[in-house]
């Protein structure tokens, strides 16, 4: 089949990203993108894509998008025999935890975090020991050991709720610092933190905010949770990706910035004409190890499968169900 076929054929696909991709190299991604589709019919297969995953992936070859929270749900929900997870490891690992009979895969199994590494299983027990009978609750964003070793999950979406639904006066809450302050300035609950950071929200500074608003008169500022305290201090709103995504739809602000990484913006941007985007951001380079050709890999080879240790799975399993009950 000729390339002005293709093109015609996807060009429903096309108007969803014309904004971010110029004509002439639609080609080289409409052919991935036909090649996916059919490969997910053909294996009964799901993708579930994070945020931060690139527009042709976002727009165009995902079936649920989403904040980490709405991928652990939905992982939860599919139907399919396959899910393919366009995010990174830990997500894979969540979502296998909740779909233990569904083959779940990871495109590229480099696909790690700053936050999950920078934390162990021993070093959970560690804090367990030194703080006896205070509970743990652990950020997603750890690998399937550290889970097992901690008493609830939460995610930057619902960190508060989790922490408050536990009714204590002092909560041990891994691995993000940042978070875990973040958190404790909007609770009354004491919190023993970690010094993880991610590699892509700590880069921000306050002074950078501050110029940003002195250059640009009106921008709102919206920043993840991960961020430092100060650079959350200095803006307007802090939420998970979901809820920055929410603010810019619902509000529709003229200007705003979102302190994250790119492929948030890009992927907004598309969905919100009249918002106009400044952006200085970063990249995840775990995130960006995602690509549609592995994709397209990962379902015509069904690799690279996620799997858990069982007895790690079903104390993991626990924690993160703890997490949605809340
Ligand atoms: P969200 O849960 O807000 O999507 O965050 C996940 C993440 O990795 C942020 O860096
Ligand atoms: Fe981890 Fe940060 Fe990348 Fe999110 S953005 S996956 S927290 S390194």
């Amino acid at each position: 089949m000729g390339m002005p076929e293709l093109v015609s054929r996807t060009a429903y696909l096309y108007d969803r990203v014309s904004g971010f991709i110029p004509p002439m190299e639609w080609p080289v991604f409409a052919e991935d993108i036909e090649a996916i589709l059919a490969l997910k019919r053909q294996r009964n297969a799901v993708i579930l894509a994070h945020n931060y995953q690139t527009p042709e992936i976002f727009h165009c070859v995902a079936d649920i998008v989403g904040d980490s929270l709405a991928l652990a749900r939905e992982a939860m929900r599919a139907e399919a025999d396959v899910i393919v997870l366009a995010g990174v490891h830990f997500m894979a690992e969540t979502a296998k935890l909740l779909n233990p009979d569904k083959t779940v895969l990871i495109p590229d199994t480099r696909a790690g975090c700053s936050l999950a590494e920078s934390i162990t299983a021993a070093d959970v027990r560690l804090m367990r020991a030194r703080y006896p009978g205070v509970p743990v609750v652990t950020y997603v964003n750890t690998s399937a050991a550290v889970k097992a070793e901690s008493d609830i999950c939460c995610t930057s979406g619902n960190a508060r709720k989790v922490i408050e639904s536990l009714g204590v006066e002092r909560v041990i809450m891994l691995p993000d610092e940042y978070l875990a302050k973040n958190v404790a300035a909007e609770t009354g609950v004491k919190i023993i933190a970690w010094a993880g950071h991610c590699e892509v929200h700590e880069r921000f500074t306050a002074d950078e905010v501050r110029t940003l608003r002195a250059e640009n008169p009106g921008v709102v500022v919206l920043a993840h949770p991960e961020c430092p305290p100060e650079v959350v201090a200095e803006a307007d709103f802090a939420g998970s990706t979901a809820a920055m995504a929410d603010y810019v739809t619902s509000r529709q602000p003229p200007r705003v910035v979102m302190l994250t990484e790119c492929s948030m913006s890009d992927n907004i941007a598309l969905k919100n004409p009249k918002v106009s985007f400044v952006r200085p951001c970063n990249l995840c380079p775990h995130m960006k190890r995602i690509t549609l050709p592995n994709i397209r890999t990962a379902l015509e080879e069904m690799r690279h499968e996620v799997t858990i240790d069982p007895d790690v799975a079903d104390r993991a399993r626990l924690a993160v169900e703890r997490m949605l009950a809340v």
